[in-house]
């Protein structure tokens, strides 16, 4: 957000400027967060016209607009999210206030002084914020952000135009304008992306969720199982430094690790005692059968998902199966969800045996440290202990 680059772009020539556009575009298509999506959306349009300030506002559901982003360079809270989380701060669409003329009618304001508008222009400035802050909003630029549906979800306004060189107060150019409107609609499609990658992203954790439950229901008394192996899991892989999108994906998909015994019958999975050994061989295929049921998806989650179901019971030794898989052959993802899924069950009680305390399921974890289990694995379990007993609380 330095003053120098801002100058430097502003001054490149037009070429260079359209290129930079193709760029801003394509890297805004690619952002799928939306909070990260709207600063830079904001951050790009006052690069291409060295703009002091600017604010973001989104078109909410209920037709209103929403301060999403405010930024200044001359005031100390160069970067504010506004109202992000708890109570957004809305106002109606009026043509009367400047923002809302640009989303009532769709076209561009170029104003030399906000406090210079003629009284016979309809709208007019709110020196509400000027007065509580002592900055002095002159030039504005005002675009809309249309879709190519033509529907406008938000407006861009950026404040205080500088020259190039001296940095003194000027207008916004025609060429800034026309910048600008491309910039915005461009930063239109990004944000319905955006928008929907997040909605598609919840639909699909909930519909995993439902069949995890739909999995796990006939397997009796394991509570909230799936539930605290995902975050056990998720935990892990966190303390291991692996990336953000995979911790969420694991999350996601360390719950399905059991979706193969949907095909078990009941008088093996809920049998009181001890299984026979033809029972167990049949139980085993759990894995197998999991890995199947998950297979061939494109999607990242459910392609973890099919991974871990089959390689949650390999040993690190070689001697679990589907595969006899050793070490490093088992997949990390198997590697973590084998320490997640033993340390729930032995806390746990089962149809075919009694809940151990944390210290004895503890002391298991370590003596199969090597055997059954990736001692790096383990290492990282001890080390965020005190985390795990949080989620074993919070999921009991
Ligand atoms: P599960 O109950 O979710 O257990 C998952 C894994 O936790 C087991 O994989 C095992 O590695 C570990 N585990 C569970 N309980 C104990 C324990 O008391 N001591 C030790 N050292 N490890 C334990 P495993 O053995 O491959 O079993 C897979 C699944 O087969 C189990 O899932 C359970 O559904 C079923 N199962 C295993 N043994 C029996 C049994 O004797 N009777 C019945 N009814 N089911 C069993
Ligand atoms: C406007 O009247 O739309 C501008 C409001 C503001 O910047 O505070
Ligand atoms: C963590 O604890 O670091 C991530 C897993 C969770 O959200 O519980
Ligand atoms: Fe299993």
């Amino acid at each position: 957000m330095s003053g120098d680059f801002v100058v430097s772009l502003a001054e490149s020539d037009p070429s260079e400027k359209f290129r930079r556009l193709i760029e801003v575009g394509l890297a805004l298509t690619s952002e799928s967060d939306l909070s990260t999506l709207l600063g830079r959306i904001l951050l790009e349009a006052r690069r291409f016209t060295c703009a002091d300030a600017g604010t973001l506002y989104l078109v909410t559901k209920d037709g209103r607009l929403q301060f999403s982003v405010v930024q200044n360079d001359s005031l100390d809270h160069s970067e504010v999210l506004v109202g992000n989380g708890s109570s957004p701060v809305t106002m109606e669409i009026s043509p009367t206030s400047i923002a809302g003329c640009v989303t009532v009618t769709g076209s561009t304001l170029n104003i030399p002084d906000v406090y210079e508008i003629p009284g016979t222009c309809g709208f007019h400035f709110d020196r509400s914020f000027d007065l509580k802050s002592g900055y002095r909003s002159r030039s504005m630029l005002v675009v809309p952000m249309k879709n190519p549906k033509g529907k406008i979800v938000g407006v861009i306004q950026l404040i205080n135009a500088r020259c190039p060189g001296s940095g003194k107060d000027t207008a916004f150019s025609s060429d800034q304008e026309e910048l600008v409107l491309c910039l915005a609609s461009q930063a239109a499609v990004a944000l319905d992306n955006a928008r929907l990658t997040g909605d598609l992203r919840r639909s699909y954790a909930e519909a995993i969720h439902h069949l995890a439950k739909a999995a796990e229901y006939r397997d009796k008394d394991t509570g909230r199982h799936i539930e605290r192996v995902g975050r056990y899991a998720a935990a892990i892989a966190g303390a291991m430094g692996l990336p953000q999108d995979y911790i969420s994906d694991l999350l996601l998909a360390a719950t399905l690790h059991d979706i193969g015994k949907l095909s078990i019958p009941d008088c093996i999975l809920q049998k009181p005692g001890k299984l026979t050994s033809d029972e167990y061989r049949e139980m085993k295929c759990h894995a197998s059968l999991g890995g199947e049921i998950l297979a061939g998806s494109e999607n990242p989650v459910l392609r973890l998902a099919s991974e871990i179901a089959l390689s949650h019971h390999e040993h690190w030794d070689g001697s679990g199966y589907p595969h006899g898989l050793k070490g490093d052959e088992i997949p990390v993802s198997g590697q973590i969800c084998a320490v997640a899924d033993v340390f729930d069950a032995l806390c746990s009680a089962r149809c075919y045996k009694s809940a151990f305390g944390m210290q004895e399921s503890c002391e298991i974890l370590k003596q199969e440290s090597g055997r059954h289990f990736s001692p790096a694995v383990v290492d990282v379990f001890f080390r965020i202990k005190d985390r795990i007993s949080e989620i074993r609380e919070e999921f009991a």
